[in-house]
C-alpha cells in the first residue's frame, strides 16, 4: 500500500534557528517560512535529494503542536509522511484493520495541496502517520 517516504516533520520552537541549521550547517536547500494558517503551523520545506524535511512551529492559539511543544519543548519528530496512490482506498483498508483516523476521519487537503490523512499514533507503534495521496 505505501509508497515512498514523502516526508519527515520536525517541530520546532524556533523556526528560525532550526532553518539556519539546515541551511548552514547541514548545507541544505531550505525554503522561506510559509503561514499555512488551516493548519495551524508555519513551515519552512528542506529540500534533500529523496525526501524532504519539515520544520513546523506552532501558528495561532489553537495550533495543533502546541500540546506537542509543551512535552517537548526542545521540539521533535513530530511526523513522518507515506505516499499512498488511492487514499481513499487505504483509509478503508486501514479502518477495516482498527486503525483510527485522527480528526473527524475524513480526508484532507495538506501542506502540499495533496489529499492527506493521519493515523492514530496508539494504532501505529507510537509513532504519528500521515499518508497523502500523490
Ligand atoms: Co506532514
Amino acid at each position: 500500500m505505501i509508497g515512498k517516504l514523502n516526508h519527515v516533520a520536525i517541530a520546532t520552537p524556533d523556526l528560525e534557528a532550526a532553518s539556519r541549521q539546515y541551511r548552514e550547517l547541514l548545507g541544505a536547500e531550505v525554503s522561506t517560512p510559509v503561514d499555512m494558517p488551516e493548519h495551524g503551523v508555519t513551515t519552512v520545506f528542506v529540500t534533500l535529494p529523496n525526501t524532504s524535511i519539515e520544520l513546523i512551529a506552532p501558528l495561532g492559539e489553537a495550533s495543533p503542536i502546541a500540546r506537542f511543544l509543551i512535552k517537548h519543548p526542545d521540539g521533535g519528530i513530530h511526523h513522518i509522511c507515506y505516499e499512498v496512490a488511492d487514499i481513499e482506498a487505504a483509509k478503508k483498508a486501514l479502518a477495516a484493520k482498527g486503525v483510527r483516523i485522527l480528526g473527524d476521519g475524513e480526508v484532507k487537503t495538506g501542506a502540499h495541496g495533496k489529499p492527506v490523512l493521519f493515523l492514530h499514533p496508539k494504532d501505529m507503534g507510537g509513532a504519528l502517520i500521515e499518508i497523502e495521496e500523490v
